[in-house]
């Protein structure tokens, strides 16, 4: 049975791990406290600076001495043209005017990826997860020599392939209900949205290091099912999206407890990667566009400042409200009990599984 070699792997008491969630989810407190309860917990740094990340998981080890997973996006700093940047800001202009304030060009576009891997690297978490790009061997190879063990995101057996042949130590297989971004390699026609029920087992099938599974599972029930699929973990994000532990804001939460099975869709628009949200005005109006917003992180950076004025306004129509397709399930219970009462859940399920 995999997950017992999972949970022996990563010193957990259930095969759980709970996803990083960069823009502010996964605040120490949550993964702290999910670590405690014998789960794996992640803090998201793929939006930090070295010195937040080095800050973050210093904060975490205040609060626990168990294993944690720190997480990265592998990224290239882009340099975009200048008509590039008048045209993305010309189909941003009625959201702008729409939320009051005036566009600015940001300052960077996004965080040095080898900086922050010489963060994480120094501070030695028990593991590293990467999502948006393949790290390669010899970044796996410098995160071993630290100590530390290499998970993978796919969205595709070949993907999960290649972290294989690369040397990663478990691959997080991404299904298409997942909340917030794609994680795997984006494809211009809009490949890799595999639902999980079918990516699993393929993925089971074709690796011999373990598949994490992600995306829709949100209860016992959704766990069982992975586990009786051939994975010997689950990732869960959207789940732990409303404890309160978790650092989104009031408006994303109070969205998320009222939303129903169909709230949700995939878009670029706010990012430029495909990402799954609460589908609300932005989206709607930006649709005309989706296919012309320039890639992440560009549009990203660019709707940043769009983001923050909702945020203050406590105005759901411009904000991202990343969230799976099981987020009807999600439950605002503290991150501790949460991890309870789904290891107790699906052990009902399983009852002979150990
Ligand atoms: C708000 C939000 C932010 C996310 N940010 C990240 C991230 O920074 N890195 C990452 O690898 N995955 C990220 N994900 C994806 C999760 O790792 C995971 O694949 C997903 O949450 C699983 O689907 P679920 O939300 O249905 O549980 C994010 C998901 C959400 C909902």
């Amino acid at each position: 049975m995999k997950h017992l070699d999972f949970c022996r792997q990563w010193q957990l008491s259930t095969p759980l791990i709970q996803a990083p969630m960069a823009g502010g989810a996964t605040t120490p407190e949550l993964v702290a406290a999910v670590c405690e309860a014998g789960a794996l917990g992640a803090f998201a740094a793929a939006m930090l600076s070295p010195a937040q990340i080095t800050a973050g998981i210093a904060a975490i080890r205040a609060l626990t001495d168990r294993p944690f997973l720190v997480n990265l996006f592998v990224l290239e700093t882009p340099t975009p043209t200048e008509d590039t940047l008048a045209h993305a800001q010309s189909m941003l202009a009625d959201s702008y005017r729409a939320i009051g304030i005036d566009q600015t060009t940001p300052s960077k576009w996004c965080e040095d990826f080898s900086a922050q891997l010489d963060a994480v690297l120094a501070a030695k978490p028990a593991a590293i997860s990467f999502a948006f790009g393949l790290a390669g061997a010899a970044v796996i190879e410098r995160c071993h020599l630290a100590g530390i063990q290499v998970i993978g995101t796919a969205t595709t057996v070949s993907e999960g392939l290649a972290w294989q042949a690369d040397g990663a130590d478990a691959v997080c297989a991404q299904g298409v209900e997942a909340g917030g971004h794609r994680g795997g390699l984006q494809t211009e026609e809009g490949g890799g949205m595999i639902g999980t029920l079918a990516l699993v087992p393929q993925m089971v099938d074709a690796l011999s290091i373990p598949v994490i599974a992600a995306g829709g599972v949100m209860d016992g029930r959704g766990i069982a099912a992975c586990l009786v699929l051939g994975a010997a973990g689950v990732q869960m994000g959207t789940a732990f999206l409303c404890c309160p532990e978790s650092g989104i804001s009031t408006t994303w939460k109070q969205a998320l407890l009222a939303a129903g099975d169909d709230a949700t869709r995939i878009t670029r628009v706010f990012s430029g990667r495909p990402a799954r949200g609460l589908y609300n005005d932005f989206m709607a109006s930006m649709a005309r566009y989706e296919r012309h917003v320039p890639p992440y992180p560009v549009q990203n950076a660019l709707t940043g400042p769009m983001r923050q004025a909702a945020q203050r306004a406590g105005r759901a129509d411009y904000l991202s409200l990343w969230a799976g397709q099981g987020v009807r399930l999600a439950r605002g219970v503290p991150a501790s009990e949460l991890v309870e009462v789904l290891d107790r859940e699906w052990r009902a399920l399983l009852p002979s599984w150990g």
